[in-house]
């Protein structure tokens, strides 16, 4: 009955809402995601998902138990399926040769193996995970020296959503991006590929390239977006200085079609699973293949950005003539961005962990960060009184000497100021790390404001 079978390994940010949709539009598709995580596979069950994606319950009920699968019975999924992505974590290596750059494809390995062992008969091996360029050869030499005898082919098909809006992004993607072998064999595997996301995509869409092609462009796709970043919180610090405002600066240049107006927002420094870690992994390949100039100018987007969320805790610091020992500190938002509840990376950590250090107390509110995953990522117990993670941004505020915003969260810009500023310690201080609030408003209520690349008045 299903003219297609799809096993995806790895139930995470990319895979689950990939495979929703692929299942939402291909009806003759049957797609089983599998895990070693029986928590998450058992949440991918409930009506509690394990990611927050704004419109995604509705497509996994939609489609969960007709064409959608979510199971732990991996072995199993890979013999039956025609297509095998793999969708597994590959974070940034702690130790050893390449700590701290290069990319950890332990999981992947493990996985090729699997594959290895239990593929009774040619695949289609997709890489869906960001890995370092040249991984498609590592998974192809584990598959060959497995001895099966099954010439499996490997394709890259790097993911390109967002998170918060992976569900439009997944609907309507700017592109598809295939790399396979330039073998007659690796043709047809692309076009295979390239029939599933044909059920939706237009076929002008589809990209197809040779393997390393596909490999180093999601790298360079997310180098060029996290440098975009760095560039304008540069330019931020710039603008205090000068009184110019970073808001308008980049409207400016902007509105320069070769320029373009996305990705100029100036914030507290960019956060998520794949910047740091992408642009860490092109420094590396640079520094692998003897390319240090180029490692060193992609270094400089790190830096940069380690010195924004460093500025932003300084200029609190500072503001209380140096010393928050014992300051309440109301820190509103803690996932890297709007609507997720992911926490990888998020300037959050950064910012409260320097702030924390200086003594001061901390109120955390989240909308959908759980209060755990706040603790674990701080490295704080849950006894600790200097931290208090709330239910509301109110009680966040109520007695606090400042409000830090953290994430852009719409409720934010709803909330009511006035009665905020009247349950704080004055002077009351906003510092707005998003650009989010309407700050001449802030200041006829009464608060002292600071933001990211504005005038300070
Ligand atoms: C990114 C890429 O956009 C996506 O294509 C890739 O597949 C995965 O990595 P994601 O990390 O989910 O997606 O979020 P993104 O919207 O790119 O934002 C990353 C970080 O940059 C966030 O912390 C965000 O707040 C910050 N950001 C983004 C800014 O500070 N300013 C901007 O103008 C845009
Ligand atoms: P991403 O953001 O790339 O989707 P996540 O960390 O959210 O990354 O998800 C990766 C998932 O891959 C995790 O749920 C993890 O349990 C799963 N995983 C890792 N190794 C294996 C493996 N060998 N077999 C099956 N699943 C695995």
């Amino acid at each position: 009955m299903f003219s297609t079978k799809i096993c995806c390994i790895g139930a995470g940010y990319v895979g689950g809402p990939t495979m929703a949709m692929i299942a939402k539009k291909c009806p003759n598709v049957r797609v089983e995601v599998v895990d070693i995580n029986a928590d998450r596979i058992a949440a991918w069950n409930s009506d509690q998902l394990p990611v927050y994606e704004p419109g995604l319950d509705e497509i996994v009920s939609e489609a969960r138990g007709t064409n959608l699968f979510f199971t732990t019975g991996v072995e199993a999924a890979i013999k039956h399926a025609d297509i095998i992505f793999v969708s597994v974590n590959t974070p940034t290596k702690t130790y050893g040769l390449g700590a701290n750059r290069a990319a950890d494809l332990r999981f992947v390995e493990s996985v090729a193996r699997v594959i290895a062992e239990n593929a009774d008969e040619s695949k289609i091996i997709v890489e869906k995970s960001t890995i370092p360029v040249r991984t498609a050869e590592a998974i192809r030499s584990i598959l060959e020296t497995s001895g099966s005898g099954h010439a499996h082919q490997v394709l890259s098909n790097p993911e390109f959503l967002a998170e918060g809006t992976a569900v439009s992004d997944l609907e309507n993607p700017d592109r598809i991006l295939i790399g396979g072998e330039t073998t007659p064999e690796g043709q047809v595997a692309i076009e295979r590929l390239a029939g599933v996301y044909g059920a939706w995509v237009p076929q002008e869409r589809i990209i197809r390239t040779n393997l390393w092609s596909s490999e180093l462009a999601k790298l360079v796709a997310n180098a060029f977006l996290a440098q975009r970043i760095s560039s304008i919180n540069s330019i931020s610090a710039l603008c205090e200085a000068t009184e110019a405002d970073v808001d308008e600066v980049a409207n400016a240049i902007g509105t320069d079609s070769r320029i373009g107006p996305k990705f100029l927002k100036a914030s507290v420094g960019f956060g998520g699973s794949c910047f740091q870690k992408d642009v860490l992994n092109l420094v590396y390949l640079c520094g692998h293949f003897g390319l240090p100039e180029v490692a060193e100018y992609w270094e400089s987007v790190i830096t940069m950005n380690q010195w924004q969320k460093k500025r932003f805790a300084d200029s609190v610091v500072q503001a209380f003539f140096n010393t928050v020992s014992n300051k309440r500190l109301a820190v509103l938002g803690f996932a890297f961005k709007k609507d997720t509840n992911d926490t990888r990376e998020t300037p959050a950590i950064d910012v409260c962990k320097q702030l924390f250090e200086e003594q001061a107390s901390l109120a955390i509110y989240d909308p959908k960060v759980e209060t755990d995953k706040i603790y674990r990522d701080l490295a704080v117990s849950e006894d600790e009184p200097r931290l208090e993670v709330c239910d509301s941004a109110a009680d966040a505020v109520n007695g606090a000497n400042a409000i830090l915003i953290i994430t852009e969260w719409d409720e934010f810009k709803a909330l009511d100021f006035e009665a905020l500023y009247d349950s704080m310690v004055k002077p009351a201080w906003i510092f707005d790390g998003r650009n989010l609030l309407d700050h001449a408003k802030l200041r006829m209520i009464g608060f002292k404001v600071r933001s990211i690349g504005k005038p300070l008045k």
